[in-house]
C-alpha cells in the first residue's frame, strides 16, 4: 500500500509539474504572440525593413501613406459593371461609403441596368475617351500627396509655379514637335479658360493709357468663350468685337490699320477639327489656341511658332477636373502681364493640381513612340469613333459631316488617318433649318452652331465623351439615318418632323 501510495504521490507530483510546465510554456507562449502582434501593429517605428519580409499586406516599409492608398485601390477597385465608377469623395451611401457614380444610360447601384431609348448627350467636350487609358497606366500615373505638402502660397523657389512640371512641359512639347519652347516664357492657369482673359489683358493697352480698348475678334465658327468670357470681363482696356469678317473687309481698304486688335485663333478649330491661321495679319495681335494641337486630335505639319499660344491639359492627357492649361509666350512683358493677371486672381495654379501633372507629364513622356503610347491610344480611339460615324452618315442624305483629308504627321512620320475631336454637322433638308432642334427630335443632344457664330443649320456633335456615350450616339444615329428610308417612302411620317 505504501508503496502503491508513495508511487501514486510520485505520479501526482510528476502531473503537477507536468501542468505547470505546460501553463508556463504556453504563458510564455502566449506573451510572445502578444509582442509580436503588438510590434507588428507599429510596423514602421521598430521593424520598418523586417517589415517587407514579414507583411504580406505588402506594406513595403510604408506607413502614414497606407490608408489612403488603401481607400484608393478599394474605390478603384469596384467594376459598377464597367458602365459607372466610384470616386473617394462620392456621395456616401447608407453603408458609409461611396456608390457607384453610374455613366448617363446606366442605373442601378452597381450600373448594370441600361436605360431603353436613352436620349444620347453629345454636347460636351468632356474627354473621358482617355480614362481608359489611365486605368491601364493606374500605378504610372497615381500621386501621394502628403497633408503638408506645399501648404506655402508659393512654391520653394519664391514663385508659383513649379519648376520641374515647366520642365516636363517643354521635354513634352519638344520631344512631339509641335511647339517651340526655346524663346518661350511659361505662364501656368488654372485651365486655358482662364488664360483667355489672362491673354487678353496681357495684350490689350494698359488702363491709363490714351489709345482706344482693344477689340477682340475671332472668325466664325469659333469656340464660343472666347466672346462670352471678353463680353463679361468687357472694360476700359478691351471689347469684344464680333468677327473677323468684318474688320478684315474694313483693313482692306487703305486708311483702316489693324493696330489695337486681337484675333482669336483655334487650331486645330473646334468645332471643324480644320487648321487655321489668323486672319487679321498686320500689326493684330494674335492669341492661338492650340487646345487640340497633339497627334491624338491632329496631323503635326511643324512645330507652332506663333508669338502667343495656348494650351490645356483638358484635351492633352485627358484631365479636364484638375483645371490646368499653360501658355507659352514669345515677349516677356507680355508674359510677366499674364503672370501677373493669373497671381491677382488665384495667386497661381493649385500646387496640388501642379503635383498631380507633373506625374501625368512623366508618365506621358516615358511612354512617347512605346506600344503604350497616349498619342497611339488617343489617336486609334478618335479615328476609331470617327470611321464609324462616317460609315453611318455616309448613307444619309439628311445630315453630312466636314471633310478631313488623311495627312502626314511628323510625329508618327507617316500618313494618320483623320481623328478629330468634333463633328460638324450640317442638316442639308430645307425644312431642317434648326439643325440642333432636328437631332434632338431623334434623341441626340448636341451644341448649335449658333453659339459658334456659324447660324442654326450646323451643329457640334461631341466626341470626346466616355465608351458608352459614343455607343449610345452611335445607336441614336443609326436610327435616324435607317428612319430616312421610310420618310422617303410615300405617306410616312418622319421621326424628325
Ligand atoms: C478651343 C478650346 N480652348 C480652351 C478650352 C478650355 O480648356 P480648359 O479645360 O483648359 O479650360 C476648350 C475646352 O473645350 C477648347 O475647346
Amino acid at each position: 500500500m505504501e508503496v502503491t501510495e508513495g508511487g501514486g504521490q510520485q505520479q501526482a507530483r510528476r502531473r503537477r509539474a507536468t501542468a505547470t510546465l505546460v501553463l508556463l510554456s504556453s504563458s510564455l507562449l502566449l506573451n510572445a504572440v502578444f509582442l509580436a502582434h503588438h510590434l507588428l501593429w507599429q510596423p514602421s517605428r521598430f521593424f520598418p525593413v523586417i517589415l517587407d519580409d514579414v507583411d504580406e499586406g505588402g506594406s513595403c516599409g510604408l506607413s502614414w501613406s497606407l490608408q489612403a492608398a488603401r481607400e484608393a485601390e478599394a474605390v478603384a477597385a469596384v467594376g459598377c459593371s464597367g458602365h459607372g465608377q466610384v470616386f473617394l469623395d462620392g456621395v456616401a451611401g447608407e453603408d458609409g461609403r461611396p456608390g457607384c457614380q453610374c455613366n448617363a444610360c446606366f442605373a442601378g447601384p452597381d450600373c448594370s441596368l441600361q436605360k431603353l431609348d436613352c436620349t444620347a448627350d453629345a454636347d460636351s467636350g468632356n474627354p473621358l475617351f482617355l480614362d481608359p487609358y489611365w486605368r491601364r497606366h493606374a500605378a504610372a500615373s497615381a500621386v501621394v500627396v502628403s497633408g503638408w505638402h506645399r501648404m506655402s502660397y508659393t512654391t520653394s523657389d519664391a514663385t508659383f509655379q513649379s519648376v520641374e512640371l515647366e520642365r516636363q512641359i517643354r521635354l513634352l512639347h519638344t520631344a512631339v514637335g509641335n511647339a517651340v519652347v526655346d524663346d518661350k516664357h511659361v505662364v501656368f492657369a488654372a485651365g486655358s479658360v482662364q488664360l483667355i482673359n489672362a491673354l487678353v489683358h496681357a495684350l490689350s493697352p494698359d488702363a491709363n493709357d490714351a489709345s482706344p480698348p482693344a477689340r477682340v475678334v475671332a472668325t466664325a465658327p469659333y469656340y464660343p468663350t472666347y466672346r462670352t468670357q471678353t463680353a463679361m470681363f468687357d472694360g476700359r482696356e478691351y471689347v469684344w468685337g464680333g468677327t473677323t469678317a468684318r474688320w478684315a473687309n474694313a483693313s482692306r481698304n487703305s486708311t483702316a490699320t489693324t493696330d489695337g486688335y486681337i484675333e482669336f485663333v483655334t487650331s486645330p478649330n473646334n468645332p471643324d477639327a480644320k487648321l487655321y491661321g489668323p486672319v487679321l495679319g498686320g500689326s493684330a495681335a494674335a492669341i492661338v489656341d492650340h487646345a487640340y494641337y497633339w497627334p491624338h486630335f491632329t496631323h503635326i505639319p511643324a512645330p507652332a511658332d506663333e508669338d502667343v499660344m495656348m494650351f490645356t491639359i483638358s484635351k492633352l492627357s485627358g484631365h479636364a477636373g484638375s483645371r490646368f492649361g499653360w501658355a507659352l509666350i514669345r515677349d516677356e512683358n507680355v508674359a510677366k502681364r499674364a503672370k501677373d493677371y493669373v497671381q491677382n486672381s488665384i495667386m497661381g495654379a493649385s500646387r496640388d493640381t501642379q503635383l498631380r501633372m507633373l506625374g501625368i507629364m512623366k508618365a506621358m513622356l516615358a511612354n512617347l513612340h512605346t506600344e503604350e503610347d497616349i498619342f497611339v491610344f488617343g489617336h486609334d480611339a478618335m479615328r476609331t469613333r470617327w470611321l464609324k460615324l462616317n460609315a453611318v452618315v455616309s448613307r444619309s442624305r439628311r445630315i453630312s459631316l466636314q471633310k478631313i483629308q488623311p495627312q502626314y504627321c511628323t510625329y508618327f512620320q507617316r500618313i494618320r488617318e483623320p481623328s478629330p475631336a468634333y463633328a460638324w454637322v450640317k442638316c442639308e433638308r430645307e425644312e431642317d433649318g434648326n439643325c440642333y432642334d432636328a437631332l434632338l427630335k431623334a434623341n441626340i443632344i448636341t451644341r448649335s452652331g449658333v453659339y459658334f457664330e456659324a447660324g442654326s443649320r450646323y451643329t457640334r456633335v461631341s466626341l470626346l465623351k466616355s465608351d458608352d456615350d459614343f455607343d449610345v450616339l452611335m445607336e441614336r444615329v443609326t436610327d435616324l439615318v435607317n428612319a430616312e428610308k421610310y420618310d422617303d417612302a410615300p405617306g410616312s411620317s418622319s421621326m424628325l418632323r
